[in-house]
């Protein structure tokens, strides 16, 4: 059985991060989405709401289960015995920086990196650049699952 994690920050989910998610569910036996707590960054979302709108989002895929992790990733996935770490890739600007992740989790403990490309439909999308637009009243409803659309709007008091 292949267990891997959709590890990020997730704050909020996008569309993007759950097309990765569904394509890793359809690819691998078990996929864990691990929300990392973040000491040096408090985010727009506790990690609890994250990992509450991620469970609502993924209820559908029963091989998908939600965590929240600190310290190194590799040693979360060591203590899960977790086979590989998937992340989406959205353009080649992401590349560098998730091939220098890669290799450090590799040299650090032989865990490989899964990379699928994002849908083009997703390509330019974070969700940095979602609560940017969200702050000043844009419509991003059509990038984030309905409950996150709910959540960041009362998040932003509107
Ligand atoms: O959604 P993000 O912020 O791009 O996710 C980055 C994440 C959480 C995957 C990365 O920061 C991470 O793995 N952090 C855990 C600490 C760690 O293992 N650092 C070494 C990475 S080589």
């Amino acid at each position: 059985m292949t267990h891997v994690v959709c590890p990020g920050s997730f704050d909020p989910p996008t569309l993007g991060h759950l097309d990765i998610v569904r394509r890793a569910a359809q690819l691998f036996d078990r996929v864990t989405v691990a929300v990392l707590i973040n000491p040096d960054k408090s985010g727009l979302f506790t990690v609890d709401e994250r990992l509450e709108l991620l469970r609502v989002a993924g209820s559908g895929w029963a091989n998908v289960t939600v965590d929240s992790f600190d310290g190194l990733l590799v040693d979360y996935c060591r203590r899960n015995s977790i086979d590989a770490i998937v992340k989406g890739l959205r353009a080649v600007s992401d590349f560098e920086y998730e091939l220098q992740m890669a290799q450090m989790n590799s040299g650090l403990a032989g865990i490989d990196t899964v990379f699928i490309p994002a849908s083009p439909e997703h390509s330019f999308l974070s969700s940095s650049l979602v609560k940017q637009v969200a702050r000043y009243g844009g419509d991003v409803s059509a990038l984030l699952p309905a409950q996150v659309t709910t959540a960041l709007a009362r998040k932003l008091g509107r």
